[in-house]
């Protein structure tokens, strides 16, 4: 991951395998192993408890080597959001991937065709337009596909949210070449950043029942539904207990972040923060300021800015394109220039979209870099 800018001048990376923490160079996005062990274990002990699959969302890291560990762990598989974003998790030998969307378009449909030669993919269909180009884009190419009709459950997002359409969308993909219907995505976004427990519990009862009357009328009519998939890290408690759903999708479970940590976490699953971005400070202008390296291109802030792990009286107030300006409380000694701050994102997946390498680290010693290969990919 080093690039040669010019000839003789090598931007090196960000770190070496050995280094202590304070030899990174900043801003860097760091992964701690020993919490984010913890949380995979948990999540994945959650999902073997409950019987259902656990299929992390690679959306939140973009990152190979993650979603390796991931299925080393026990995962059936993995989603991605985008096509594009699945390429390099297909180069990277991972097999078994859900695209969690809708995907329009030839350009798209031709690439996801391409994968499923390859590799075993699923994807959502809301639109029988839609299905009908799927079907042409695998059976022009030679491969078959797995479909999941996408239902609404509540948030108002993708899905379709009628009976009808539900099964003739099901219908359509048992009759189409190509496609094979194996049932159902039922993800609902909203609901997992309600901050009390009970409200998550009470919308997730809601989403589950609706999945299962749609499941029951595919029965009925003598279509099988094998899967119902969704979840994510704030509904995951409730998904896997449900009874209904057979997978969960959560993916921000590995790392945690700012806007999860503000739910109330007072069931059997918790997860610590693992992710941080490392930024140094780089001014000391007032007794009740000092500036960061890190601005809105190492961590997004469209839910709120960054927080600065255990430093009380230091709010990280401000976020600029590449400064971070620091309120010190009154009373508190302010950090030295140069000293390195680690902040927790307050929101993982677009935070790790914004860097190429994650500077992975064990008890405070840097073990690897790891490539966040998707990075970018969109399309
Ligand atoms: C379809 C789908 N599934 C699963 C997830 C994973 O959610 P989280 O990272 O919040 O666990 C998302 C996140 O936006 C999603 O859009």
């Amino acid at each position: 991951m080093s690039h040669e800018v010019l000839r003789g001048i090598v931007l090196p990376p960000p770190a070496q395998p050995g280094d202590p923490l304070a030899r990174i160079d900043t801003p860097s996005l760091m992964l701690d192993l020993t919490p984010f062990e913890a949380n995979l274990r948990a999540m994945q002990a959650w999902a073997d408890r409950h019987d259902v699959a656990l299929r992390p969302h690679a959306k939140a890291h973009k990152c190979p080597e993650i979603a390796r560990r991931q299925l080393a762990l026990g995962a059936r598989g993995i989603c991605c959001q985008k096509v594009s974003e699945a390429v390099p998790f297909v180069a990277a030998g991972i097999h078994d991937i859900h695209i969690s969307n809708e995907v329009v378009g030839s350009a798209k449909l031709a690439l996801l065709a391409q994968l499923a030669r390859t590799a075993k993919m699923s994807v959502c269909v809301d639109n029988a337009q839609n299905l009908a180009q799927l079907s042409q884009a695998m059976a022009h190419a030679g491969a078959e596909i797995d479909v999941l009709v996408e239902v609404d459950v509540g948030q108002g997002r993708c899905g379709v949210s009628d009976d009808a359409l539900v099964l003739a969308l099901a219908q359509q993909a048992r009759d189409l070449p190509g496609v094979t219907f194996v049932g159902l995505q039922a993800y609902h976004g909203s609901v997992q950043h309600y901050r009390t427990r009970e409200e998550r519990a009470q919308v997730c009862r809601q989403a589950a029942r609706i999945a299962a009357s749609y499941a029951q009328l595919l029965r009925e009519s003598g279509i099988a539904c094998d899967i119902i998939t969704g979840g994510g890290t704030g509904s995951a408690e409730f998904d896997a207990a449900s009874g209904v759903y057979t997978e969960l999708q959560a993916g921000s479970y590995a790392f945690m972040d700012g806007d999860y940590g503000a739910n109330e976490w007072d069931g059997p699953l918790a997860f610590q923060n693992s992710l941080f971005v490392l930024s140094t400070v780089m001014s000391v202008p007032a007794p009740d300021r000092v500036i960061l390296d890190a601005g809105l291109k190492s961590t997004t802030a469209e839910c709120g800015p960054p927080a600065i792990f255990d430093a009380a009286g230091l709010t990280y107030s401000a976020i600029n394109d590449e400064h971070g300006v620091v309120r010190v409380a009154p009373g508190v000694t302010p950090p030295a220039l140069g000293d390195v701050l680690r902040l927790v994102p307050s929101h993982v997946d677009p935070t790790f979209n914004l860097h190429d390498g994650l500077v992975v680290v064990r008890d405070g010693v840097v073990e690897d870099v790891w490539e966040i290969a998707a990075r970018g990919l969109s399309r």
